[in-house]
């Protein structure tokens, strides 16, 4: 049995909470289910160096992969200042998606009027680039 979404969606919400965001505000939270059923969890890590500030999205593929997981069945994204807002991956992080995802892959995400929304990668990320 596969981990519901609602459920997926509250691993991304507890992972916000160690949101290292102290130059933004703005805390985000991933929560990845690979192929094998298993939850990876990660936030932003914000630095003095801006630049060098890591996605929430970015955390849960290193720990899927540290792991041993091969794709994303699913991921969520949580994110907000002091609620949960608008928050949908950026460019750089549906092209890290995009690397482990499939056709069928559901990216979990709410918009402007605290909707839930799923995509999938092309919709996301259309004609994107990858190496033959
Ligand atoms: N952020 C993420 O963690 N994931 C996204 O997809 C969008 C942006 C973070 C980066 C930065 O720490 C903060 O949100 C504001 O941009």
């Amino acid at each position: 049995m596969s981990i519901e979404d609602d459920a997926l969606i509250e691993a991304a919400s507890e992972a916000r909470e160690f949101a290292y965001a102290k130059y933004s505000g703005f805390r985000v939270g991933a929560a990845i289910v690979d192929e094998q059923d298993r939850v990876y969890t990660g936030c932003n890590v914000e630095n003095a160096a801006y630049p060098l500030g890591t996605c929430a999205e970015s955390g849960a593929i290193a720990a899927m992969i540290d792991a041993g997981g091969k794709r994303i069945v699913a991921i969520a994204v949580v994110g907000g200042t002091d609620t949960v807002t608008a928050c949908t991956p950026c460019g750089g992080c549906r092209q890290r998606i995009r690397e482990f995802a499939d056709k069928d892959t559901r990216i979990l995400v709410i918009d402007d009027s605290n909707k839930w929304h799923t995509y999938t990668i092309d919709e996301l990320l259309p004609a994107s680039f990858h190496l033959p």
